[in-house]
C-alpha cells in the first residue's frame, strides 16, 4: 500500500491546472450506452472511479480505448445488462448504467451498492423513478431487476434533489416515449453537462440547471462527442490549498459560477479570489477569520467540499461551525484532523471547530475521497510531517494530486508503506 508524506510549512505558489470533473465523466461515459456505435470524450481524468467505469463498460461488451485522456467507447456489441456487484461495491457511480440499459435493451440487472463510508445513500428514488416511467422492478439476491417493454414519459417529483437520480432519470427518459417532467431534480453543473451531452445526441431536455426538467422522448440517439468540464471540487481542494498556506496559486480551469458558494466562505475568510482569463487566482491571508458554513445541493456549499474547508478552519482565528445537511455520516477525518492538534466538537450533524495557530504533522488515515484531501491540506499547514495512508480512497478522486501539489512548491511525495 501507498502513503503520501508531507512535510508541512510551505507558502504554495504558482499555477495549476484542473483536470476534468469524475463526478461529470462517469455519466457521460454511462450516457453512451444509449446509443449503437463508438462515442468520443476527452478530457476524461485518470483516476480508479474511471477505470471501474470502464471496467464494467468491458463487462457489458462495449469495447474501449484510451489515449491521452480521451476516451473511444463502442457500444454497437453490448452484450450484457447486467452491473455485478464486485464493480458496484468497488463504486456506487457504477448504478448509472441501469437508466441507459432499461432505456435502450428493455431490461438491466444492476447489484444494489450497499453501504458506504459517508452515509446509507439509498438508491430508492432511482427506482421510484424508473417505476414512474413504467419499469417493473424487483430484488433478487442484492440485485435490482427491472423491465420494461417500453419506458412511458411521466412526472416524477423527487423526495429530495439527487444527483444520480436526476442522472439516471434523465438518461432513461431520454428514449422514453412522449414527455417525463422531473421535479425537484438536482441542479449541479454536472447535470447540465450531462443534459446537454444527450442534447447533442439528439435528446431533447430543457430545463437542466433548474429544478424543473422537460425531456421530451425520442425514439434512438447517436453516439456523443463531448469534452468534459473541469472538476469544481479538485479546483476548490487547490483554492483551499492556497488559502491555508497562505499561498498564491492560480487554478487554471476553475470556474467561478460553479464555484458561487465556496468563493463567498472563502472571501469571508479573508482570502482574495481574482478571475482570470482562464481561471482564478487565489491568495491566501496573513490570518484566516472564521466562518460558518452548511452544506446543501448546489447552488450550496457542497458536501464535496465539506471535509477540506474543515481541514482550513481548523487554522482559523476563532470558532467555527459547520453543519453537514447531505449525508449522515461524512465527519470522519475530525478523528485524523484531532490526531493533528485540532479543536473539533461533534454534535450530531454538526462541528464546532476552535481554530489553532499551530498543528502538528502526524501519521492518519484516509477514509474516504474528500477526507483524504482534508488530511493532505492540513498537513500542507502544519508542522514537521503527516504521513497519510490509505491512500487509495485519493486515487479515486484526484488526479496526480501530490505533483500538482510539488509543482506549487509543497514538499510532498508518495511512499510504499
Ligand atoms: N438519496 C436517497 N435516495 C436516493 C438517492 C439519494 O435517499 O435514491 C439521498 C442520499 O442518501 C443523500 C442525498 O440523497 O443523502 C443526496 O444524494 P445524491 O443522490 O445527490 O448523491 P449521489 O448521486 O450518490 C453525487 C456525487 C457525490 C456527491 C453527491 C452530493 C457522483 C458520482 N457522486 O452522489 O460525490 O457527494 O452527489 O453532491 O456524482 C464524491 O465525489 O466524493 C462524492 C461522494
Amino acid at each position: 500500500m501507498e502513503k503520501i508524506v508531507i512535510k508541512g510549512g510551505i507558502s504554495l505558489q504558482g499555477e495549476v491546472q484542473v483536470s476534468g470533473a469524475k463526478n461529470s465523466a462517469l455519466p457521460l461515459m454511462f450516457a453512451t450506452l444509449l446509443a449503437d456505435g463508438q462515442s468520443e470524450i476527452s478530457n476524461v481524468p485518470s483516476l480508479r472511479d474511471i477505470n471501474t467505469a470502464e471496467k464494467l463498460l468491458r463487462e457489458l461488451g462495449a469495447e474501449v480505448t484510451s489515449q491521452d485522456n480521451c476516451y473511444r467507447i463502442n457500444t454497437g456489441k453490448v452484450k450484457s445488462v447486467e452491473a455485478p456487484y464486485d464493480l458496484v461495491k468497488t463504486m456506487r457511480a457504477s448504478v448509472l448504467v441501469l437508466g441507459p440499459l432499461l432505456a435502450r435493451f428493455g431490461q438491466a440487472r444492476v447489484s444494489l451498492p450497499g453501504g458506504c463510508a459517508i452515509g446509507a445513500r439509498p438508491i430508492n428514488l432511482h427506482l421510484k423513478g424508473m417505476e414512474a416511467l413504467g419499469a417493473k422492478i424487483h430484488l433478487d439476491h442484492g440485485y435490482v431487476e427491472a423491465t420494461a417493454d417500453k419506458l412511458r414519459g411521466a412526472k416524477i417529483s423527487f423526495d429530495m434533489p439527487t444527483v444520480g437520480g436526476t442522472e439516471n432519470l434523465l438518461m432513461a427518459a431520454s428514449l422514453a416515449e412522449g414527455e417525463t417532467v422531473l421535479e425537484n431534480a438536482a441542479r449541479e453543473p454536472e447535470i447540465v453537462q450531462l443534459a446537454e451531452a444527450l442534447n447533442s445526441m439528439g435528446a431533447k431536455i430543457e430545463g437542466a440547471g433548474t429544478a424543473i426538467i422537460h425531456i421530451q422522448g425520442v425514439a434512438s440517439l447517436t453516439p456523443l462527442k463531448c469534452q468534459v468540464i473541469p472538476d469544481r471540487i479538485e479546483a476548490g481542494t487547490f483554492m483551499i490549498a492556497a488559502a491555508i498556506t497562505g499561498g498564491n496559486i492560480l487554478v487554471r480551469g476553475a470556474v467561478r459560477k460553479d464555484q458561487e458558494a465556496l468563493i463567498s466562505k472563502l472571501i469571508e475568510t479573508g482570502t482574495v479570489i481574482q478571475p482570470e482569463a482562464d481561471g482564478l487566482r487565489v491568495i491566501g491571508p496573513k490570518n484566516l477569520a472564521s466562518v460558518d458554513i452548511r452544506t446543501s445541493v448546489f447552488p450550496g456549499f457542497p458536501t464535496d467540499m465539506q471535509a477540506q474547508f474543515m481541514a482550513l478552519m481548523t487554522r482559523a482565528v476563532g470558532t467555527s461551525r459547520i453543519s453537514e445537511t447531505i449525508f449522515e455520516n461524512r465527519f470522519m477525518h475530525v478523528c485524523e484532523l484531532q490526531r493533528m492538534g485540532a479543536d473539533i466538537q461533534i454534535d450530531g450533524h454538526s462541528a464546532t471547530i476552535r481554530g489553532t495557530a499551530a498543528m502538528t504533522g502526524a501519521p492518519v488515515m484516509a477514509t474516504d475521497l474528500r477526507a483524504s484531501a482534508s488530511l493532505i491540506l492540513a498537513g500542507l499547514a502544519a508542522e514537521n510531517t503527516t504521513e497519510v495512508s490509505r491512500i487509495y480512497h485519493l486515487d479515486r478522486g484526484y488526479e496526480k494530486i501530490e505533483k500538482k501539489l510539488a509543482g506549487l512548491g509543497a514538499n510532498i511525495r508518495r511512499e510504499q508503506e
